[in-house]
Formats: structure tokens, sequence, C-alpha cells
């Protein structure tokens, strides 16, 4: 690609690769990881032509309209500690938009923020590890900002910063914010290497805590009441009475009336 693609702004910590027009953010940043780029690099996209979600999903990413970040990470943690860089994006966004923007969103376990029961925010995260450990982490946020209206599927289940509050928004604000409260979870994570001192802050924030949802995966769907997350990020859930432990990966986890 050509040099004049790219224009590299430094932020607190933080290097960031700003682009135009992107397959993905999160392929790009796998890229930049193999190349040897640093930790805390991050690439933001105006435009991506083949935004990813969770589960083989596509994640739409219209120019001009959200945010496409990826965070390259090269975190000293155990590859089975990178889930749980899911749910300390998922927090950042969460206070980021709650402190600049004033709304109150809530957290759909693993990787979702949701507003008034619409999904905000999409959260991808990917791993590489070597026998001796993580290589790097690669955590994509996807967040609707300016966009009027969705169509199609889309309609009944997605929101952006616009349509609640009716206000614009300078998204490199918002990407400063993220950026500096993933470091300061970050930090707090790093104390005990789990979600110990997160855990509450978490649960409160859980749009479906104490209600019942279903629970998909590949081979099965069944119903059970979400109980919050344990300390290492996993789901506790109740099934016909029995508590039960559901991890992130392959599952996806749906209310049992629509989306939450
Ligand atoms: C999901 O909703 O399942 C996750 C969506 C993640 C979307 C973001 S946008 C930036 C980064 N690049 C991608 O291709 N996906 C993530």
């Amino acid at each position: 690609m050509e040099e004049n693609k790219y224009k590299w702004v430094e932020t607190g910590d933080w290097s960031v690769c700003y682009m135009e027009e992107i397959e993905s953010t999160n392929d790009v940043a796998k890229n930049f990881a193999k190349c040897g780029n640093k930790d805390h690099t991050a690439i933001v996209a105006n435009c991506q032509t083949a935004g990813r979600g969770r589960l083989g999903r596509s994640f739409l990413s219209e120019r001009g309209s959200g945010i496409y970040m990826s965070l390259l990470l090269r975190p000293d943690i155990l590859p089975v500690e990178a889930s749980m860089m899911t749910l300390l994006a998922g927090l950042a966004v969460r206070k980021a938009v709650l402190e600049l923007v004033g709304l109150d969103t809530q957290i759909k376990w693993p990787n979702d923020i949701v507003c008034g029961g619409r999904k905000l925010c999409g959260i991808l995260t990917e791993m590489a590890a070597k026998p001796q450990g993580i290589e790097y982490v690669i955590v994509g946020i996807g967040l609707n900002v300016c966009q009027k209206h969705f169509q199609d599927e889309l309609c009944k289940v997605a929101t952006s910063l616009y349509m609640e509050t009716g206000r614009m928004f300078e998204r490199v604000e918002i990407i400063d914010k993220i950026l500096k409260c993933f470091d300061e979870y970050f930090q707090i994570f790093l104390k005990t290497h789990d979600m110990s001192l997160l855990k509450d802050e978490y649960n409160m924030a859980m749009v479906n805590f104490g209600k019942e949802v279903c629970i998909h995966r590949a081979d099965e769907n069944y119903l059970a009441v979400a109980q919050g997350i344990n300390t290492a990020g996993e789901l506790l859930v109740e099934h016909k009475g029995v508590p039960e432990k559901v991890v992130s990966g392959e599952v996806s986890i749906r209310g049992v009336y629509g989306y939450v």
C-alpha cells in the first residue's frame, strides 16, 4: 500500500494509524503485528469494505459514519486471559460514551454495547499465541456514531450516538477517550490478571443481568438465567436450577424475545 494512504498520530501511549478505506482494520492490525509493529498501535479506518463481526458475521462500516478501530496489543498475559480484553474494551467504550456523550449504555456479554435495547457497538477480539505465550491480541471495535438510520434487518437492532442524542460527535475525540479508558481498565486488570476488581462494575452494566436469555451454540439452544460474570470473565447462568459457566468462544446470547 502507498505511504500516503496512512496518517500516523501519537496520542497518550498510542500510535494511531488513520486510513481512508480498508477491508477490515482487524486484518490490517494482524498484518502490522506480523510485520513487527509495537504494542499500543491502533488502526482506524473511515470506511471498511469487509468489516467482520463475531461468529463469521459481517459488520456494516459505512464511510464517515462510525468508529472502525483495531487495537494491536502485545500484553504479557496468558492466552486464556486474552478473551478478557473484550470485556475491558466493552467497559472502556461504555465509559467513554458516558463521559463524552452523557449516554448511559449497557453491556451485552461478551462483546456488544447496547442502548435502549439496540446495538451501538460490537467488539471482535482475535489472538495469535505461541507455546511461550501471546504473540499479539487484536481488539476490533466498531461503534456507530453518525448513522441517521439503518436499513433492512439492522433497522430493528442497531442504533448510533446520533440516533440516541440527535447530536453529531467528533469521532477523533471519542477514539482518544476510548484508548485512554482502555489503558485505565487494563492497568486495573493487570493487578490480578482477571476481572476481580472490575466484575462488579461489569455486572452493574450488564443488560441481561438476572434475565432469562437464550444461549446459542453450534449444536444446541437453551434458555437460562444470566447471573453476571465471574472473575475469569465467563458468564454465569442458571439452567434448570443448575449453575453453569458459559465461555465466550462460539456462543451467542440473545434475549428471549429478541436481541437483548
Ligand atoms: C460483532 O458485532 O460481532 C463485532 C463487530 C466488530 C467490528 C469491528 S469494526 C473494527 C474491527 N474491524 C473489523 O473487521 N471488525 C472490527
